[in-house]
């Protein structure tokens, strides 16, 4: 039996006791309520409501143009939902990286507004200050090092990161600051499974990868993607545990077939 099966609320603490004792952990991403009841009531041990609601929810291309009301508005459909994981919150591009001050509002704001149990930022040494101030306020802290898609532009591209020695070395710095600094975990994006592992042998707090390889302390995915309810999407990483676009669009077709046939409703389905 799993240590958590039988925990009220999955915190901060039952995460670092799982990678003590060498028990993965699960993560995935929900945007709100409907999705994350099925998430939840399914055993995840933590969702995630990611910027990546920006790609997945409305439309656009990066992550960037998310703004912190509309990542509030998700993160409340989902603390609703969510009766045992514990859950992040993505704090969307612009609301932490200038100012220590702002960072720290922005984070009262999600906590306040939302009733998250934790947030997450992207960065290492740069963002230093800023995620110092937010764990000041009592405020649990998940890290995010390699693909950093809120830095989109500046990379360039979607690739691996961290392949070159230099960038890996900064990553091992950078994962080791904010273990030191207070961080409750890590995640760690699109990486060579080797750097990952190093890096969960190196730290004490648990390494969540995506394209991180298999020796990290657990895995995140974006639900809509291992769902396949987006088709589009086939990185290397990724794993799909259903076909739901093709589930979905055979139902809309026939939803639309029996309306237009007189099909639907019959004599069962009036009142
Ligand atoms: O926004 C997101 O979904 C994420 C995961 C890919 C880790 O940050």
């Amino acid at each position: 039996m799993s240590i958590h099966s039988e925990v009220k609320r999955v915190t901060t603490h039952i995460l670092q006791e799982m990678k003590q004792r060498g028990e993965k952990i699960s993560m995935l991403t929900s945007y709100d309520y409907s999705m994350a009841q099925i998430v939840d009531g399914a055993g995840i041990d933590i969702i995630l409501v990611g910027d990546s609601a920006s790609n997945v929810m409305a439309g656009h291309e990066t992550t960037l143009p998310i703004t912190l009301d509309q990542m509030i508005y998700h993160a409340c459909g989902v603390v609703k939902a969510a009766k045992r994981c514990l859950v992040v919150v993505d704090m969307p591009f612009g609301s932490y990286q200038g100012n220590s001050k702002e960072a720290l509002h922005s984070a009262i704001r999600i906590m306040k507004e939302s009733g998250g149990h934790a947030v997450k930022l992207e960065g290492g040494a740069e963002i230093k200050e800023s995620i110092i101030r937010i764990l000041s306020a009592g405020v649990p802290v998940m890290g995010h090092l390699g693909l950093t898609p809120q830095s989109i532009y500046k990379f360039g591209t979607y690739n691996v990161r961290a392949k070159e020695e230099a960038e890996a070395n900064k990553l091992i710095e950078d994962a080791k600051l904010l273990e030191e600094i207070g961080c409750f975990a890590l995640v760690l994006e699109k990486i060579p499974s080797e750097l990952a592992k190093k890096v969960a042998e190196t730290i004490n707090i648990p390494v969540i990868g995506i394209g991180a390889g298999a020796d990290v302390d657990g895995q995140v995915l974006v639900v809509h993607d291992m769902l396949g309810i987006n088709k589009d999407f086939h990185p290397r990483f990724l794993r799909r545990y259903a076909d739901l676009h093709t589930i979905m669009t055979d139902a809309v077709s026939n939803y639309i077939k029996d309306v237009k046939s007189l099909d639907f409703p019959n004599s069962k389905e009036c009142y």
